[in-house]
C-alpha cells in the first residue's frame, strides 16, 4: 500500500491548480500530467500508482514526436548542467541519491564520453530511473543500452521516464526517495 497524496489532492483541484502541483512530474512536459487531467480524476487517482498509471498512459499514447520531445527534456547524468546548478529540484535529488555529483574525474569523463555516444547515436539523451542504483550499476547499464536499436531504446526511455515520474509521485506522497 502507498500513501495518498497531500492536501489539496489531485481529484481536488482545478486544472491550474493541478499543473502547478503536478505539472513538472514529467521533466519539462506539464502537457502529460494536463492530458491525464482531462479525463477526469477519482479520489483512486489520489494513489502515487494510480495517478503515475494515468499520466504514463498519455505519455505511451502520445506520438513519436511529442514522445522524443519529452526524452529530450532529460539533462544528461553527471552532466553540463549537474555541474553547473541547473537542474530541477527532482533531478538533482535523484542524481545525488545515485551518487553522480561524487563522480570521480575518470568517471566523470566515462559519462561525458558515454552521454556523447548515445546522444550521437539515438538523438536524445540516455534517461534512466535511477532509484536504488549506484554510479557502477549506471554505467553498466548506459554501456549495454548503447547497443540497442533506436525503438528499443526510445521504448526503454520511455518506460524510464514513467517509472521515475512513479517515483517522483511517491516522494510527494512523503516517501522518502
Ligand atoms: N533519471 C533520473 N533522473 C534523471 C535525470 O535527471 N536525467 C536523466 N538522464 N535520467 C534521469
Amino acid at each position: 500500500m502507498s500513501n495518498t497524496l497531500p492536501p489539496p489532492r489531485p481529484s481536488e483541484l482545478e486544472l491550474d491548480a493541478f499543473l502547478a502541483q503536478y505539472g513538472d512530474i514529467f521533466e519539462h512536459s506539464p502537457w502529460v500530467a494536463e492530458g491525464a487531467w482531462k479525463q477526469g480524476f477519482t479520489a483512486r487517482h489520489d494513489d502515487p500508482d494510480v495517478l503515475a498509471d494515468s499520466m504514463g498512459a498519455i505519455l505511451q499514447q502520445a506520438d513519436i514526436d511529442q514522445q522524443i520531445a519529452v526524452i529530450r527534456a532529460h539533462p544528461d547524468l553527471a552532466g553540463k548542467a549537474a555541474l553547473t546548478g541547473e537542474l530541477t529540484q527532482d533531478s538533482t535529488r535523484e542524481q545525488a541519491g545515485a551518487g553522480l555529483d561524487q563522480c570521480t574525474t575518470a568517471e566523470f569523463e566515462r559519462f561525458q564520453n558515454l552521454n556523447q555516444a548515445y546522444q550521437d547515436k539515438f538523438g536524445f539523451p540516455f534517461v534512466i530511473a535511477v532509484k536504488g542504483l549506484d554510479r557502477h550499476a549506471i554505467l553498466d547499464a548506459f554501456e549495454k543500452r548503447l547497443e540497442n536499436d533506436l525503438a528499443t531504446e526510445r521504448r526503454t526511455a520511455i518506460e524510464q521516464i514513467i517509472k521515475i515520474a512513479r517515483f517522483r509521485l511517491h516522494v510527494r506522497a512523503g516517501e522518502t526517495q
